[in-house]
């Protein structure tokens, strides 16, 4: 373990414009309660902070579609949230929110004091502004046509059609999403926190200090470092939110995203009004962010160096252990498109349920590249691993145990070497498992769990009880009583994991809580221990639970794509032409093979040219490809494709590039890249 003195975990404060769905979970909520629920167990002091993000221009958007205030909107999801996380077993020590008086005192004192003491440089720049409707215009509310796909609808920041990121000035022909008019140019004064002046010391502690992160988050960082930071905006034109606390400030407010990650300061402040300083100034404290990966950027570049401009002790992250993102059923969870599994539905449909969710979103979490989720995979965790496995084992020992000692843990009365020889093993699961927690790999680490419910399953197999009972008291009353140690061992390893069904164990043994340390030692149930009856720890999912999600699903596509289809009622997508006939030879001298990208960035004064640097298994190479309008640097840091290995190199924009990347071209026109379905050797060939 290490050396610090207390643990601060929080995790990405959910925005209040929604509900939590189980992207959410799988990315951020589920690994943070994991570790958190660990820490406690071995004794650890820890605290778990989040809340809901309750500011930013989606809660505008929101409240202006359903014709309420924003603060109605904030106050139905917050409560949405924070009952969804409870009763889901996720227990924060503090679940606030950013629209409290505390993170307002606290966001607006922070900007006050960066002000104050000249951290902040200000700006003037033209911004869009709605003449009819008297205000700035966040990009969000600038409609227009999307310049790259020809989409209608498209918003300043972003065309959901096509995903292309724009600006408000690429728009076509745009308008105001309040009034409908044609906004003008305004000159606007904002205050921008110079991320440059920070890059030299971002460098030397992200880059050089902290090589243990993960690779997409440690990729991630290098990526925008090694791009250049600006000066970012921390200031915005708009009446929701913290106000600006200094002079000039009249009619705007933080940035959400300057006012946010300030909230996991306000929430310990609130929690803890005398005491909260000591989980946020103190070396001995160790600092944990759980996030997903599109909020990279924000915890371990503006945040801390908003922390660092602040001074006054302020630590910094030890870690950000960010995930990857979760599909659903091969598609990516939108929340405008209501393809998602929202957590408040689960736990109506799958009432007493929470465990399977929580285990499949952790034996399938989106840990190192987007992982799927979907409901038949739920269906054949829970039956073949949970109920065949965990479940079957744990009921087979306890109800043998009733039906040849009463319920009471027999003597060891005729041991034999398979019993030590199983026992031998659990220490190594045991710091298997702790080392994949303490290192945020979860799956390994449940893997581990699930491993001592299989050796416990084989032993009973092995040793048959039910057969050796009709001759042999003596060794059945050891066998059962080996059993039992196995099932206390499973009580304890589960517990961060599966809160809900080791409670049902712990009642089944008749024990409280099993501290960590009593994993892995001898006799932790003692002979004479009365056991409870037998419950069944869990149930089988029924085709006909997986069909109703399923068709809940299939109607959600069928109305988006009517919806789709309404818009685009003269739009044909076209496919390319089939090609000519080639030959086998011809295809055999492709060279196509897997990869993975190690680093990539812009080619200078180009808008679609990124240059990737990739790791072929054979060599390190470096390939120029015109894939930057579809994905940004980031987004390729990590991610395992497809190349063309041996294309004739040739220059572009003065790089060599030394092969192409495999992509296929949505109807839209809009490309994605060519991954194996699972990670597989780098150079492993395609064909
Ligand atoms: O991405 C999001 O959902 C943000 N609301 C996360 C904020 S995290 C923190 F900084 F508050
Ligand atoms: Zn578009």
């Amino acid at each position: 373990m290490s050396d610090f003195k207390r643990t601060l975990v929080t995790c990405a404060l959910p925005y209040a414009n929604g509900p939590v769905h189980i992207g959410h979970l799988a990315g951020v909520y589920v690994p943070a309660d994991i570790y958190v629920r660990y820490l406690r167990m071995r004794g650890n002091d820890v605290l778990f902070v989040c809340g809901s993000d309750e500011h930013g221009v989606p809660i505008t958007i929101k409240a202006k579609k359903l014709g309420c205030t924003p603060q109605d909107v904030v106050d139905k999801y917050h409560g949405i949230i924070k009952q969804a996380f409870s009763d889901f077993g996720i227990k924060f020590d503090i679940y606030s929110r950013t629209s409290s008086a505390t993170h307002r005192e606290t966001a607006s004192e922070f900007f006050k004091k960066l002000h104050d003491d000249g951290k902040f440089i200000e700006k003037e720049s033209e911004q869009y502004y709605d003449e009819e409707a008297g205000s700035f215009l966040a990009d969000r509310y600038i409609v227009g046509t999307c310049p790259k796909c020809g989409a209608e609808g498209a918003y300043g920041d972003q065309c959901e059609k096509c995903g292309s990121t724009l600006s408000p000035d690429e728009l076509i022909n745009p308008h105001s999403a309040i009034s409908g008019s044609q906004p003008v140019k305004r000159a606007t004064k904002h205050w921008y926190l110079p991320l440059d002046q920070y890059e030299s010391w971002l460098s030397e502690w992200i880059l050089d200090g902290h090589k243990e992160w993960k690779v997409n988050v440690y990729g991630q960082c290098k990526s925008w470092i090694d791009g250049g930071l600006q000066p970012r905006a921390v200031s915005r034109d708009l009446d929701w939110g913290v106000p600006v606390p200094v002079e000039g400030g009249e009619g705007k407010v933080l940035y959400v995203w300057f006012d946010a990650p300030i909230g996991y300061i306000s929430n310990t402040k609130e929690l803890l009004p005398n005491d909260w300083e000591k989980w946020w100034k103190s070396e001995d404290t160790k600092l944990v962010h759980f996030i997903g990966k599109d909020n990279i950027v924000f915890h371990c570049i503006v945040f801390p160096a908003m922390l660092k401009a602040y001074g006054d002790g302020y630590i910094l992250p030890e870690n950000v252990p960010a995930n990857e993102f979760l599909n659903l059923e091969g598609d990516k969870i939108s929340t405008s498109k209501n393809w998602a599994v929202w957590l408040h539905e689960y736990l109506q449909e799958f009432p007493s349920q929470q465990d399977i969710l929580r285990y499949v979103l952790c034996a399938n979490a989106p840990e190192t590249k987007d992982n799927d989720f979907t409901w038949k995979d739920f269906q054949t965790r829970n039956n073949s691993e949970l109920v065949a496995i965990f479940g079957n084992f744990v009921n087979r020992a306890v109800v043998l145990t009733h039906k040849y000692f009463c319920g009471v843990v027999p003597q060891n009365l005729k041991p034999e070497d398979i019993d030590s020889e199983t026992l031998a093993q659990i220490p190594q699961i045991k710091k298997d498992l702790e080392y994949y927690i303490e290192n945020y790999k979860f799956r390994e680490a449940l893997k581990e769990a699930m491993n001592l419910a299989r050796l416990g399953n084989k032993y009973l197999t092995d040793t048959e009880p039910w057969k050796v009972a009709k001759s042999d008291m003596d060794r059945t009353a050891s066998i059962l009583y080996t059993s039992l140690q196995i099932c206390a061992n499973l009580a304890i390893a589960f517990a961060p994991f599966l809160p809900f069904s080791t409670e049902k164990l712990n009642r089944i043994l008749n024990v409280e809580q099993l501290p960590w340390d009593l994993f892995a030692t001898e006799d932790i149930l003692k002979s004479g221990h009365s056991l409870n009856p037998a419950e069944l720890l869990f149930a089988k999912i029924e085709d006909e639970q997986v069909q109703f999600q399923i068709d809940k699903l299939n109607a959600t596509k069928a109305e988006n794509k009517q919806n789709e289809e309404k818009a685009n009622i003269n739009e044909e997508p076209a496919l390319a032409p089939a090609k000519e006939e080639c030959t086998f030879d011809d295809f055999m001298k492709l060279d196509i093979r897997t990869a993975t990208v190690l680093e990539a960035e812009r080619v200078p004064k180009t808008d679609k040219l990124l240059k990737l640097t990739i790791d072929t298994g054979l060599d390190q190479r470096t390939i120029v490809s015109g894939i930057a309008e579809y994905y940004t640097p980031e987004e390729m840091v990590g991610k395992q494709i497809c190349i063309l290995a041996n294309l004739q190199p040739r220059k572009i924009r003065g790089i060599e590039s030394k092969g192409m990347i495999l992509m296929a071209k949505q109807e839209d026109g809009k490309m994605r890249v060519v991954s194996p379905e699972e990670r597989l050797l780098n150079g492993s060939t395609v064909g």
